[in-house]
């Protein structure tokens, strides 16, 4: 039952929606379980969402699945996290495949064990010709490590002569960090009632509209996702202006 999607004004959708899914271990523990469960039913949020994004003609939508602060979590909980995301997405491509979705991603690559590096590679190899929703999964993702960086490859720049300090602007910026080929995000959600932005996305959601919801990220559905999307329709976005 889908009542806020008939409400969804088709011609002004966001192109790019960027979520930080939150709450699985929360949702877990009210309902007596360990975290992973909450994990576990999250990946079913995640399809059903990726779907709904598709459905309505979303150009790309963003997904924070796991942060450079979340390999602090305890051992087996970031194994579990890992094997059960690079699983999924394993186990999707074929879905992905069949809804013309592309799969990238976006991070510290370098930090996923090469298992994981190589089942993702296989994924974002064999959906790259599809035309349909860009789907990001932000992997080993930090916003201050990916301007850190950004910062590192400019400085290198000026110093071999390949660009002078004037040419140094919102542009160059934008385009030495792992988002270049993605337009900002319209909208960014965060789920399960926390409301900030946690290092994602800090230079990219310089005019998003954000919303935040109390709904933990597994009970997050696509009505919920619908819902989002109206309340994002009924702000006036004025760019500064
Ligand atoms: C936040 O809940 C969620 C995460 C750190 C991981 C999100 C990962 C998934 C939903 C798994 C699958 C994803 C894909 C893309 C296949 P939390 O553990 O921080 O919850 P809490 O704040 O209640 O402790």
């Amino acid at each position: 039952m889908s009542f806020y999607k008939e409400k969804l004004d088709k011609a002004r959708l966001p192109k790019h929606i960027a979520i930080i899914m939150d709450g699985n271990g929360r949702w877990a523990k009210e309902r007596g379980y360990d975290r992973i469960f909450g994990h576990q039913n999250g990946v079913t949020s995640v399809r059903e969402i990726t779907e709904a994004a598709a459905e309505i003609g979303i150009e790309y939508l963003t997904l924070y699945a796991f942060s450079t602060e979340n390999w602090g979590r305890p051992q087996p909980e970031v194994e579990a996290l890992m094997e059960l995301l690079i699983d999924t997405i394993e186990k999707e491509t074929p879905s992905l495949n069949q809804n013309n979705i592309r799969l990238m991603a976006i991070g510290d690559l370098s930090r996923l064990p090469d298992y994981a590096r190589e089942k993702l590679q296989r994924c974002i190899d064999q959906t790259s010709q599809n035309s349909g929703l860009t789907l990001v999964l932000a992997l080993s993702y930090s916003s201050r490590w990916e301007i850190t960086n950004a910062l590192k490859n400019i400085c290198e720049g000026v110093q071999s002569g390949k660009y002078n300090i004037d040419d140094i602007s919102d542009k160059l910026i934008s385009d030495h960090l792992t988002t270049k080929s993605i337009p900002d995000p319209d909208l960014m959600i965060r789920t399960s009632g926390e409301e900030r932005v946690s290092n994602f996305l800090l230079w990219q959601i310089a005019y998003s509209e954000l919303y935040f919801t109390q709904t933990h990220w597994p009970a997050f559905r696509k009505d919920n996702f619908y819902q989002a999307i109206y309340e994002f329709q009924q702000r006036d976005r004025r760019f500064g202006k």
